[in-house]
């Protein structure tokens, strides 16, 4: 692996999984191979017994990737909540070795890894036993351990600088390196001065680049997404 980032957002539902789908079409029409990861899924449709991870598939599809669907999403839940809670209800321990295995072979396998976060970074994961001490592990935890710079997803409108603002400050906090932000548009809006103005203020205020503003997309297929990705996206600097 020569990159590899992990996408984040300000809250669940901000467009995690589109945005780390234009990421993937991008790299790939730049002819880079690239894998994805959606490490720990809850809200998985159970059919038959079988859970399915829809962000995780929807990835797998994107990157096109021949891995076991099992290696994109080594660990799913029903319950559609925080990954703690989820594994307490379907009484299923989360065994964090697993994910970290799979990440360490398909780093081997391509050049830019994508991982998708679960909802933003203070989703508790695991309650660490060992410690006497209160001690909880965070998706904030998971990056630090997965060593990947992050990408930070945020919304366009009102109520975004507070929320990208307070995620930015939690990774400083932890010294997790950070490459950048995007506001991506997962609803169509009627384009307000928060709207507006937003973009300008956060990026008066960080340190850290706004990496492209993704718009509604009315198709949400390879094609689209990717020609999209690369018309307002900054690749020159993802690939950096
Ligand atoms: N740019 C976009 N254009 C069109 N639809 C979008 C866009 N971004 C997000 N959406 C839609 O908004 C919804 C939420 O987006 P998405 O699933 O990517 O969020 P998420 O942050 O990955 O959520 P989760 O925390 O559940 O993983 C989805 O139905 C998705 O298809
Ligand atoms: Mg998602």
């Amino acid at each position: 692996m020569k990159f590899g980032y992990f996408i984040t957002g300000t809250d669940t539902g901000v467009g995690k999984t589109i945005v780390s789908a234009a990421i993937l079409r991008g790299f790939i029409k730049k002819g880079l191979k690239v894998g994805a990861m959606k490490p720990i899924e809850t809200g998985c449709l159970n059919k038959d017994g079988i859970l399915l991870p829809s962000d995780g598939m929807f990835l797998r599809d994107m990157a096109e990737m021949n891995d076991p669907l099992d290696f994109v999403t080594p660990i799913k839940f029903e319950h559609p909540l925080s990954p703690i809670v989820a594994s307490r209800l379907e009484n299923m321990d989360i065994d964090l070795d697993r994910i970290f295995k799979v990440f360490e072979n398909l780093k081997k396998k391509y050049d830019y890894m994508i991982v998708e976060g679960i909802g933003g970074l203070m989703v508790p994961i695991i309650k660490e036993q060992k410690k006497k001490t209160k001690s909880f592990y965070f998706v904030r935890d998971l990056i630090k351990d997965m060593g990947l710079e992050v990408i930070v997803v945020s919304r366009p409108s009102l109520g975004t600088i507070n929320h990208t603002l307070l995620t930015v400050e939690s990774l400083l906090n932890k010294k997790i390196p950070i490459k950048g932000f995007i506001i991506n548009y997962s609803i169509v809006t009627k384009g307000d001065i928060a709207e507006k103005t937003n973009p300008e203020i956060l990026s008066e205020i960080l340190d850290i680049p706004l990496l492209g503003i993704l718009p509604y997309l009315t198709e949400l297929n390879k094609d689209n997404i990717g020609d999209t990705a690369l018309k307002s996206l900054d690749f020159e600097t993802l690939l950096k």
